[in-house]
Order: C-alpha cells, then sequence, then structure tokens
C-alpha cells in the first residue's frame, strides 16, 4: 500500500539513503532538509523526490510544516526522524552554545516531529515511526557528551511511545548506526577514525548508508506489526549490545 512518509534530514547520508529505499518501496516521499540548498536540490533532481527546508529544532517550523503536508499528500503514516548533527569536543571545553544545538536537533526534534503526526496515525490505526539513535548513544563516546546524551535519549523516546501506541497499530523502533561512510565521520580527524576507531570495528570497514536503509524499509513494511521499542544495532560488530 502506497503511503505518505516523512524523512527528516532526508537529502544527505543516512537520510537520502532511506529516502530513497522508502521511494523505491512505492511511498510518497517527503525529504526535510535543514540547511544544505545545493545538496537538496541535486537530491531531488537526481531521485525525483520532494524536499522540503525547515529546522527540526524549531517546534512551530515542525508543526506548521508537517500540516502542509498533511494537507497535500495525507496523513503522515511513516515518520523517520533521522536529522543529527554533531558538536565533538570534550566536555571540559565544551561550550553551551554546543550542547544546545545538538540536543535540539538530535533529541527535542523527536517530540516537535512527533507530536504533530501521532494523532493522524492513531485515528487511522497504523503507523510506522524510526528513530535513528547511534551506537555512541549505547556506549558512549569520548569528544561527545551532547551527541551521546542525546541518542541515548532517543531510546528512551522510542521505548516510551512504542508503549503509549501498541495497541493503535503504530510501531516505534530505534535503529543505532555505527560509523558509517557519510559527510558526518568524514569529519572526524583522519588519524583518529584510522587508528582509534576503525581497528574497533570487527567487520574492518565503515557501514554504508543503503545498510541502514534496508533495515529501516523492514521496519516500516506490514509484516513488521508486532516488532516495537526495539533498538537495532548495524555497527559491524563495534558493539553488541
Ligand atoms: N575513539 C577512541 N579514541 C579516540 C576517539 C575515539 N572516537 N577520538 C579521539 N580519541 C583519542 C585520540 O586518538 C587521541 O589519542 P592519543 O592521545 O593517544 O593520540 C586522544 O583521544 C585525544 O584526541 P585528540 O588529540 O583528537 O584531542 P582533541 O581534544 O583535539 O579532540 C575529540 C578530542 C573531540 C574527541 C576529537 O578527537 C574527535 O573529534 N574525535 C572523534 C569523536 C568521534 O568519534 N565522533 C564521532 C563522529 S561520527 C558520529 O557521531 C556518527 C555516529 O553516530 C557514529
Amino acid at each position: 500500500m502506497k503511503r505518505t512518509a516523512l524523512v527528516s534530514g532526508g537529502t544527505r547520508g543516512i537520510g537520502a539513503a532511506i529516502s530513497v529505499a522508502l521511494n523505491d518501496l512505492g511511498h510518497t516521499v517527503v525529504a526535510n532538509y535543514g540547511g544544505n540548498d545545493e545538496a537538496a536540490k541535486r537530491f531531488t533532481d537526481e531521485t525525483g523526490i520532494a524536499a522540503r527546508k525547515w529546522d527540526v529544532g524549531d517546534a512551530e517550523g515542525c508543526e506548521r510544516e508537517l500540516g502542509a503536508i498533511a494537507e497535500e499528500h495525507g496523513t503522515i503514516s511513516i515518520l523517520v526522524n533521522n536529522a543529527g548533527i554533531t558538536r565533538d569536543g570534550m566536555l571540559h571545553r565544551m561550550d553551551r552554545a554546543k550542547w544546545d544545538a545538538v540536543i535540539a536537533t538530535n533529541l527535542s526534534s523527536l517530540f516537535y516531529m512527533t507530536r504533530p503526526v501521532i494523532n493522524g496515525m492513531r485515528d487511522q490505526g497504523w503507523g510506522r515511526i524510526v528513530n535513528i539513535s547511534s551506537v555512541n548513544g549505547i556506549k558512549g563516546q569520548m569528544g561527545q557528551s551532547n551527541y551521546s546524551a542525546a541518542k541515548a535519549g532517543v531510546i528512551g523516546f522510542t521505548k516510551a511511545v512504542a508503549q503509549e501506541n501498541a495497541r493503535k497499530g503504530v510501531t516505534v523502533n530505534a535503529v543505532a548506526p555505527g560509523y558509517i561512510n557519510t559527510e558526518m565521520v568524514a569529519a572526524v580527524p583522519e588519524d583518529v577514525l584510522k587508528k582509534a576507531i576503525l581497528p574497533t570495528i570487527p567487520v574492518g570497514r565503515l557501514g554504508e548508508a543503503d545498510e541502514i536503509a534496508n533495515t529501516v524499509s523492514f521496519l516500516v513494511g506490514d509484516k513488521s506489526g508486532w516488532i516495537t521499542g526495539a533498538t537495532i544495532n548495524i555497527n559491524g560488530g563495534q558493539y553488541m549490545a
């Protein structure tokens, strides 16, 4: 069945792969993005998937844009909360701006994005929410107190909302990727990546974005209705939670 899907941060990296995968399943996909107009235009030109710009850390913006999308395309039945940023730094040198930015984009956005769509899903008795966490939300990561806290929060949110909506046909799950071959990971200092991170990944390489998208496609399927509140780790064996 063709459904309306919203992917936050859906024009680059893991989000772009998810948007394409859901589009390939036949859904109507809208890809949110926060800042990079050029990348969004290229993404839409290449895939035909609509891109829409707003800041997921802005509550009013989320309400306004999600309302407009539902008006245009019908009830949003699939929501993938993927948008995320890093502002790495040791806590003893971290300023408040780095903390606030990561918490707003990576964690508060889950409330701002889910709250406006949850009643539509409940009313129709079907919905799929997939929240993108991270291996670093599970094991903790030096230099990422902000990011690790937000990504751990994503898992708590997932479990609570999963329980609240289990009887309404709405599943809520988290996917926790490890280090994926994206611009976000490319921003990690090269010597740190080579010396401190890659040797800890048993599979011996970074993951690929479509290896995450594949699991999201599985979770949003009709046959995945009994999977809820789960966190699926996809990290090349780096951390076996
Ligand atoms: N794992 C293990 N060791 C690490 C590490 C990591 N991820 N990051 C840094 N280190 C080690 C360094 O190798 C270095 O060790 P040596 O002193 O033995 O050389 C030591 O910690 C200090 O590192 P720096 O010299 O780089 O210190 P700094 O204060 O300049 O910067 C830092 C510290 C901010 C943590 C910086 O090293 C950094 O950005 N590291 C990467 C952090 C990281 O893994 N971010 C993940 C981004 S990708 C992502 O978040 C996606 C996802 O979900 C997985």
